[in-house]
C-alpha cells in the first residue's frame, strides 16, 4: 500500500488519532492525505498531504483540524461517483473514516459499493457505535458535562432548587446516564427509556416532604427541551426551577487522557489492518486487546445496558 486518505468527523481526540494514523503510516513509507471538510472535500476533491511534522502540536487540542462537514452531496450517487473519481484520480489505496454513525456508514458505502478499501475508527460523543465498548470523543463529553453539573450542584445546594440540566445525545442516552451517575443526580430523561414527568413531579413532592431539597435533573436533547421540562415542574409543583443548556461545549475542549491513548492506539491499529488488506472494518478495544468488528455491525443501533444504570442511579438517590 502506497498511499492513503483520512476523513474525519470533529469530537476530542480526533487530532490525537490523525496524528497517530499519520505517524504509523509514515513508519511504513505509505504516503498520506486529508481530506478537507470530510465528505464533502471527497466529493470536491479536496485534499492536503500530511507529513509526520504536519500532525505536531495536535494531540491536545479538539476538533478535527482538517475541518468537515455533514455531507448531503455524498447521500447520492452523482456525489459518490465524483468522490470515487478523486480517489482513483489521487491513485489513493485505502481510507481511514474516523468519526461516528453517519461517517461509518459512508465507509461502508466506499468499501462495498466501490470496493475501496477502508477502516473506520469510532469517534463520537454518542458511544453508539454497536461493538464498540468505547468511542473516542465521549470520554472527554462526560468529563466536560460532568464539570458542569458540579458546578451547578453548588448552586443548587446553596438555593435549595431544582436545575434541569440539558446534554448532548438527539437519539442516544449515554451522556446523560454517565453524568447522572457519576454526578450523583435524581433523574434523567433519555430517549431509551418513557417516562412519565407526572411520576417526576410526585416523586419531587415526597422527597420534599422528606426534607430533600435541591435536585438535578439530566434531559439528553433527543429525549425533551429542558426548558419545557422545567415549565412543567414549576407548574406541576410550585417549586423554583432553573435551566442550563450545555449543548456543543461538550463535543470540544482539550481531550482527556482516556481519548488521547484511545485515539493513539486506534489510529495506529487501523493502519496496521489497512495494510494488511483488511477493508470494510471498525477498529476498537475488547479487554485491553485490538478486535474488528465488520463495518455492517458497527452502523447498527447499539443496544445499551440502559435499564440497569438506570436503576443504580435511582437506587443511589432515593
Ligand atoms: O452525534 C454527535 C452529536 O453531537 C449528538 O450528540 C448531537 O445530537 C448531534 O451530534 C448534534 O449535531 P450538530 O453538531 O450537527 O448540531
Amino acid at each position: 500500500m502506497k498511499k492513503i486518505a483520512i476523513i474525519t468527523r470533529d469530537c476530542a481526540g480526533v487530532n490525537a488519532a490523525i496524528r497517530s494514523v499519520v505517524r504509523t503510516a509514515c513508519g511504513y513509507n505509505i504516503e498520506v492525505v486529508g481530506v478537507l471538510k470530510g465528505y464533502d472535500g471527497l466529493v470536491d476533491g479536496k485534499f492536503i498531504p500530511l507529513s509526520r511534522g504536519s500532525v505536531s502540536g495536535i494531540i491536545n487540542l479538539g476538533g478535527t483540524f482538517l475541518k468537515t462537514s455533514r455531507s448531503k452531496r455524498f447521500l447520492t450517487d452523482v456525489g459518490q461517483k465524483q468522490a470515487v473519481n478523486n480517489i482513483q484520480e489521487q491513485k489513493i489505496e485505502g481510507i481511514i473514516v474516523i468519526g461516528g454513525n453517519g461517517s461509518l456508514k459512508g465507509a461502508h458505502v466506499l468499501a462495498t459499493k466501490y470496493k475501496i478499501p477502508v477502516v473506520g475508527i469510532p469517534a463520537t460523543i454518542d458511544n453508539d457505535i454497536s461493538g464498540v465498548d468505547l468511542s473516542i470523543g465521549a470520554d472527554t463529553a462526560v468529563n466536560v458535562a460532568l464539570d458542569a453539573v458540579d458546578k451547578i450542584r453548588d448552586t443548587a445546594t446553596s438555593l435549595e432548587r431544582i436545575f434541569i440540566v440539558e446534554v448532548m445525545g438527539r437519539e442516544s442516552g449515554y451522556i446523560a446516564l454517565q453524568v447522572a451517575l457519576a454526578g450523583g443526580c435524581e433523574e434523567v430523561l433519555f430517549p431509551e427509556k418513557k417516562f412519565t414527568i407526572e411520576a417526576m413531579c410526585t416523586e419531587i413532592q415526597q422527597g420534599n416532604v422528606k426534607g430533600k431539597s435541591s435536585w438535578i435533573i439530566i434531559v439528553a436533547e433527543g429525549k425533551a427541551k429542558a426548558h419545557d421540562v422545567a415549565r412543567i415542574i414549576t407548574k406541576k409543583t410550585g417549586f423554583e426551577t432553573r435551566v442550563a443548556v450545555l449543548g456543543h461545549i461538550q463535543r470540544g475542549g482539550h481531550p482527556t487522557a482516556v481519548d488521547r491513548i484511545l485515539a493513539s492506539q486506534l489510529g495506529s491499529y487501523a493502519v496496521k489492518v489497512l495494510r494488511d488488506d483488511q477493508t470494510d472494518l471498525c477498529v476498537s478495544m475488547k479487554n485491553d486487546k485490538f478486535i474488528t468488528i465488520p463495518l455492517s455491525v458497527a452502523i447498527q443501533p447499539k443496544r445499551f445496558k440502559v435499564a440497569e444504570t438506570y436503576k443504580l442511579i435511582k437506587l443511589l438517590t432515593k
